[in-house]
């Protein structure tokens, strides 16, 4: 008895179907509703079905997919999403991970082809963000995980946790604090330095906590900048902060999860001047290169100090000078995982078939596009942007006379409700100076200037509708 098909033949077909499947479902996505709500039959399934002791046939657990999971998705292949940062993956992302699939390589180490790529991938990240020879690399889910990683090898090089200062903005991203609990720093280590009048950190604040922290007797050990914040889409001068960390000897980690692929943007890339300098950098590919979940990166400059963080002896992983047990060093002494699957593959189809010129301008398309909504919001007598565009995020609130603070914040929360349950668009919410306001942004490369402006004018005849202010 084995895992594999008893009629090759029949499995065959059944793959082909699901492939077409999946083919239809990103080509004919503006069909579908970008998002609907989980009916409360199904989710009770969900929820009570036993573990399956006995097989079921495939083609009955892909019928069940179809009808039960597939519908139900988040919604961010869809070119109307405009949620939180998500990517929207794109056709030959299929491509690439059914093949990872098959190949089921395991990349925590050893001397096949999977190291080399996820190994090449890392190599022109260096290049990208300039990077030396000596720099260290790894793929993983995401940024929150490469930010924890990051801040571990920050640790490890400034001397441990106690009587430490980190310094971040107050707008940097929560990822941050989880970083510093899992790395063990005591509550309180991390400083929110106050933002400037362009939500980056503002550096006589940063200089000024600096101080009291030096005259306190606490180390100031961390920088974390960010390339890119979440609301504002605000970059952190990367040469002021980089100047401090040479001043006081410190590490400077950046936060880049969507804003640093601008360094593909030419007429964005100024914003992440300074960025050869920093210690380590943490980004994503599954935004703005549109790979499908999850795929994101840490790079450090110091390789070594990368690998003191996480290289531990063992001897069944002893490497050999040749074989299939060669190929040293292994990517599992770069992190903590062991066993890791072929992130690197998609990532590698995504630069080499998209190239990265044709990302950079999928990125300042995007860009603009968040402007000249923001342009069509400042001149709208009802509503009122609540954050200058930046980059590729539109925050803003739907405003009617004669409602209050609290009003306002529910109406706007459900404004974002309502337009999700229709089905034509998503949008988050966030708070900007103790307000909720809707966000919008852009880190989708099927978004058309008419799916922004009928989502815009969807959102306002929500308002409209539940307000009851005048269209
Ligand atoms: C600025 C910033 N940092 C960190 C993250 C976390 O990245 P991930 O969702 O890939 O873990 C995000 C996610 O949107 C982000 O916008």
């Amino acid at each position: 008895v084995t895992l594999d098909p008893r009629d090759w033949s029949a499995f065959r077909k059944l793959a082909h179907e699901a492939l077409d499947e999946a083919i239809d479902y990103v080509e004919h996505i503006r069909e579908r509703p970008v998002w609907q709500p989980i009916p409360d039959e199904l989710r009770a399934a969900f929820r009570s079905a036993p573990l399956p002791a006995e097989p079921t046939p495939l083609a009955d657990v892909y019928a069940e997919f179809r009808t039960t999971i597939l519908p139900y998705a988040t919604g961010n292949v869809h070119p109307r999403f405009y949620g939180w940062v998500h990517g929207g993956g794109t056709a030959s992302g299929i491509v690439a991970d059914l093949l990872t699939s098959a190949m089921n390589a395991n990349v925590g180490g050893r001397d096949h082809a999977a190291v080399e790529i996820e190994r090449e991938v890392l190599r022109w990240c260096y290049g990208l963000f300039g990077f030396p020879a000596e720099a260290s690399g790894l793929l993983v889910t995401g940024t929150s995980l490469a930010n924890a990683l990051g801040i571990a090898v920050a640790r490890g090089a400034t001397g441990g946790t106690e009587r430490r200062a980190v310094y971040a903005a107050e707008t940097a991203h929560n990822s941050i604090d989880k970083a510093l609990r899992l790395c063990g720093y005591p509550p309180g280590t991390l400083r929110r330095i106050p933002v400037d009048a362009h939500d980056r950190i503002n550096l006589d604040a940063l200089d000024a906590q600096i101080a009291i922290d030096r005259a306190a007797g606490v180390v100031p050990a961390v920088i974390v900048a960010s390339a890119g914040t979440v609301d504002a889409g605000a970059f952190d001068d990367l040469n002021a902060l980089a100047d401090r960390r040479d001043r006081y000897n410190m590490w400077l980690h950046v936060d880049g999860a969507f804003g640093a692929l601008v360094i593909l943007a030419p007429t964005l890339r100024d914003r992440l001047a300074g960025i050869e300098r920093v210690d380590s950098l943490a980004f994503d590919f599954h935004k703005w290169l549109h790979v499908p979940y999850d795929a994101g990166a840490l790079l450090v400059r110091d390789g070594a100090k990368h690998r003191a963080a996480f290289a531990t002896a063992a001897s069944y992983l002893k490497s050999t000078a040749r074989g299939i047990a060669g190929g040293a060093p292994w990517f599992t002494d770069f992190g903590i995982d062991l066993s890791r699957g072929f992130r690197a593959l998609k990532v590698w189809f995504a630069l080499k078939e998209f190239g990265t010129r044709q990302i950079g301008d999928l990125i300042a398309e995007n860009c603009a596009q968040a402007a000249r909504l923001g342009e069509r919001i400042a001149a709208s007598a009802i509503c009122e942007l609540s954050l200058p565009v930046q980059l590729n995020i539109v925050c803003f609130r739907y405003r009617p006379a004669g409602l209050s603070g609290p009003q306002l914040d529910e109406l706007n929360e459900a404004i974002a409700l309502d337009l999700a349950e229709s089905g034509f668009a998503v949008v988050s919410t966030t708070s900007v100076a103790g307000r909720r306001v809707l966000r919008v942004n852009l880190t989708n490369h099927r978004t058309t200037d008419a799916d922004l402006n009928e989502t815009f004018d969807a959102m306002c005849a929500a308002g409209a509708r539940l307000s009851g202010a005048p269209l």
